[in-house]
């Protein structure tokens, strides 16, 4: 039985730390909301429309209108691959990793964790960070970090070179369907589970074949809290993201844990933003 009170004394700090960051850093967040209403128009944003620290993620937004009106979106074009890294390098994009590793390390510092898993995990940008905070801190926890892309198992083994003292185990798990045997039986609880920027594109539904799995769960995802579709929402949505509604994810998250806690509600309200982006979930 994980101790709710310690878990929610853990991300005291990093969300103090994401509330100066974000309100520092981006003080509002409609300007992105208004490139993106222009952009859906078919019309132009300069760069000089919008402050410098949305500039990477208007980069984007700007290729999607470009290229899904004349082609298919291909991850793996060079174009796409060049900008959705400078994205991932900016500014805002480390503020989303130092929240997020800023609290999982926490837990794991406090709180008794058998497995730490991340679904979804990508190239592993936050897994590294995290990787190198436990070896910073001494921490010998086991790390699954899984993915549907096969590609996960080459993240494992360069994670592992560069961090030779931790357990890492990768697997293949698309997460709209069940989890491979092979991960359930190589877990030990109580369990941490989190993942980034992943449920949008497998759907709430994945909320059921992930949450059994987990005793406590970080969810880092835009939920929607008014339930309208933003310009934002329908950009992405070009490529491939679903829409995501807090009410939703609540009613799924309801059928398997019994604390479920918007961690960054002071934050939505400061920066004008209709979506919250940190969501905790403990058995
Ligand atoms: C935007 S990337 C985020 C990567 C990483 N979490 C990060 O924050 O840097 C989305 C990741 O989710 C993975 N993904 C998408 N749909 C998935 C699914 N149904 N099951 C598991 N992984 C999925 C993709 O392969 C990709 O690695």
């Amino acid at each position: 039985m994980v101790n709710k009170n310690a878990v929610l004394a853990c991300i005291k700090e990093p969300m103090a730390q994401y509330y100066e960051a974000m309100t520092t850093t981006l003080g509002n967040w409609r300007p992105l909301e208004d490139a993106a209403e222009k952009l859906l128009a078919g019309r132009a944003v300069e760069d000089n429309e919008v402050p410098a620290v949305y500039r990477p993620l208007v980069e984007m937004m700007r290729l999607i209108a470009q290229v899904t009106q004349e082609s298919e979106w291909d991850w793996s074009s060079p174009a796409v691959q060049k900008i959705f890294k400078n994205k991932a390098d900016s500014s805002l994009y480390n503020i989303f990793t130092n929240v997020i590793v800023g609290t999982v390390t926490a837990i794991l510092k406090n709180v008794t964790i058998g497995t730490l898993v991340e679904v979804g995990a990508g190239p592993g940008q936050v897994t590294a960070s995290l990787c190198e905070e436990m070896t910073k801190n001494d921490m010998n926890i086991s790390v699954i970090i899984s993915d549907r892309a096969p590609g996960i198992a080459s993240t494992r083994d360069s994670l592992q070179q560069s961090f030779p003292s931790l357990g890492i185990n990768a697997f293949v798990w698309d997460i709209q369907k069940d989890p491979p045997n092979e991960l359930v039986d190589s877990l030990s609880r109580p369990v941490l589970l989190y993942e980034r920027f992943c449920l949008p594109y497998a759907g709430h539904g994945a909320i059921d074949k992930i949450a059994p799995l987990a005793d406590i769960l970080i969810l880092q995802d835009d939920l929607s809290l008014t339930g309208k579709k933003m310009a934002f929402d329908i950009l992405y949505g070009k490529i491939g993201t679903r829409f995501l509604t807090f009410s939703e994810s609540r009613q799924l998250l309801q059928k398997h844990f019994s604390l479920i806690h918007t961690c960054d509600r002071e934050i939505t309200e400061a920066i004008n933003s209709s979506v919250t982006t940190f969501t905790l979930a403990i058995r």
